[in-house]
């Protein structure tokens, strides 16, 4: 019999670093390194740390495949190094010895160029004729649409930066991509928004939370700022004005004068009416971009299907505006859409367009991390000295009972999700229903900002009696948490504490094809209160996502939550 291909996707070369596996093109594991390490995105993009290697995710996947490195067929690493070197003296806007300048990319360079080395010392053997650099926003591009449910589908990633692009726009048909057009630096959707987060008092990371603030906010009052620093231009492209933003320096003079406000120092507890303006007019842009760029490329591919990645691509708000106003018909998001997904796109890009073999796998569902036995949770409860739990036959009929009565639930099952959304199995689930539930998680376990909505886990068969359904055709976005959807005037006061500012619900479906298990609880919460939604925040207290049991534990001893379901025990406090 012939042995199979496997081959490894790496992503390290700024942050959410990460390595998935797949075996003769199906995928056996994909998981960030944050989860095992416990810091945040497993680093922070820096000059000086590219060759920093998620090497726990690396032993988990070769775990799972039951392999050692050097069995390893192919290495995908999702970045060019040589590409990358274009970017010294683009413009006068950097720090010497940082992004941008000669020193700084040198170093960069010299540091990155390592990792094969790195590689051949952890597999004990020379790797190098296995090892493949691919560009960053082609690994962004491959992950979408490899894995989609599309034979042919126009693709765009939107991002800060690959290795000089911001922007890509290509074509996949079948096992091939290409490109037709790229968006260089500083013209980056992705620096426009770490850089007004920053400005607002939050950090480069805190786009999601900006996403949560526009919705309070008038967006005209500042559109025409953002329309002098993001210009549309004919065939699809746009700009950003860099002599405003002044992305690789610490200078917000421009836009403290543009806004005529100072820029935050730190995080606004109370954002004010000028924080919700900007995000709002922001999130406007935004959506002008986002939409003309799938405009174009609907129009120069002729395809009715779009396949997203880049960090951009987790904005749910302008991912609904294109089901919404039918620039698209079908939509699909890969889950992890951020730089963690490059490790799977440089999988699937060798083994498709490398190797040229056929399609056969659909990334349907998220589950591809760690999975704990029940041996593994009874000894993580001893190790912390816990005799306060009970085994029971249906974990589901046990929660739905105590989140119908208001407790809060650490819900810990199966396989860990891939991507940055908790989806039903590391997550805190809530009652919908209570309209102080929001403020009662901020208090006793989140510590998030007020203006920061929850979201609800949706059975689909109920989806259109509560919410407003968009066609959302072949897309499995839905299920991702991807898109938003108008939540029913008649129902929004049912489920007060998942309904966003705007009447949207930022919502996952929950399929009993996806995650049965969880499908089942929701089913019993609405057996026992007629309402067919959970809320679901991820697990975690200011971290990354829980993982482990011992995590899951840590996390629910420390917080005041009241239950934790993991795997068939119900652990009370
Ligand atoms: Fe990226």
């Amino acid at each position: 019999m012939k042995k199979p291909t496997y081959i490894l996707g790496l992503n390290f070369a700024y942050h959410e670093l990460s390595a998935c596996i797949i075996k003769n093109g199906k995928l056996l594991a994909a998981v960030e390194e944050e989860r095992f390490s416990r810091i945040k995105r497993g680093k922070q993009a820096l000059i000086n740390n590219p060759d920093v290697l998620p090497k726990e995710a690396i032993n988990y996947c070769l775990d799972i495949a039951q392999i050692p490195l050097k069995r390893v067929n192919y290495i995908g690493l999702s970045f060019s190094p040589k590409e990358r070197l274009k970017n010294i003296n683009v413009d006068s806007y950097y720090m010497p010895g940082n992004w941008g300048s000669e020193r700084g990319e040198r170093l960069f360079y010299k540091k990155i160029t390592r990792v094969p080395l790195l590689l051949n010392h952890l597999a004990g053997e020379d790797l190098s004729r296995k090892i493949r650099w691919i560009p960053h926003h082609i690994c962004h591009a491959s992950s979408a649409f490899f894995v989609s449910p599309f034979s042919k589908s126009a693709i765009l990633s939107i991002d800060g930066i690959g290795e000089l692009s911001s922007t890509w726009m290509g074509y996949g048909k079948n096992n091939a991509i290409q490109v037709l057009k790229e968006i260089y630096y500083p013209n980056s959707l992705g620096f426009l928004w770490e850089k007004i987060s920053k400005y607002l008092g939050f950090t480069e990371y805190d786009a999601s939370k900006i996403m949560g603030l526009a919705a309070y906010g008038n967006p005209r009052r500042f559109y025409k700022i953002f329309q002098k620093i993001v210009q549309l231009k004919a065939d699809g492209e746009f700009t950003v004005d860099n002599s405003i933003m002044r992305f690789r320096m610490d200078d917000f003079s421009q836009l403290e004068d543009l806004f005529k406000t100072p820029k935050e120092i730190r995080r606004p507890l109370k954002p004010t009416k000028n924080h919700k303006d900007i995000a709002a007019a922001l999130q406007a842009i935004t959506d002008d971009v986002v939409i003309h760029l799938v405009t174009f490329l609907s129009k120069k591919t002729g395809s009715k299907n779009i396949c997203l990645a880049g960090g951009v691509a987790l904005n749910c708000v302008s991912n609904s505006l294109l089901l919404k106003n039918s620039i698209c018909k079908n939509l699909y998001v890969q889950p992890a859409a951020n730089d963690a997904g490059t490790a799977l796109g440089a999988a699937y890009y060798i083994w498709h367009q490398e190797l040229n073999k056929p399609r056969s796998f659909i990334m349907e569902n998220v589950y591809w991390g760690p999975k704990y036995s029940d041996l593994e949770i009874i000894s993580a409860l001893k190790k912390f000295k816990i005799s306060s739990y009970k085994k029971t036959t249906d974990i589901t009929e046990k929660v739905a009972e105590k989140l119908s009565e208001g407790k809060i639930i650490g819900w810990f099952q199966g396989r860990e999700e891939w991507g940055p959304r908790a989806l039903g199995n590391r997550s805190l689930l809530a009652d919908p229903r209570r309209k102080d539930m929001k403020e009662i998680l901020n208090e006793r376990i989140k510590r998030r900002e007020s203006f920061r909505p929850f979201a609800p886990s949706v059975l689909k068969e109920f989806l259109s009696s509560w919410f407003k359904e968009h066609r959302w055709g072949k897309s499995l976005s839905a299920e991702f948490m991807e898109v938003n959807f108008d939540a029913k005037k008649i129902k929004q006061k049912k489920i007060p504490s998942v309904i966003h500012i705007d009447g949207t619900g930022r919502l996952q479906v929950v399929s009993k094809k996806t995650n049965p298990l969880y499908h089942k609880l929701i089913y019993q919460f609405y057996k026992r209160t007629g309402v067919p939604i959970v809320l679901n925040t991820s697990f975690n207290d200011n971290e990354p996502i829980v993982c482990s049991p011992e995590d899951a534990i840590k996390t629910f001893k420390r917080t005041k939550m009241d239950y934790l379901a993991i795997g068939n025990y119900l652990v009370s406090k």
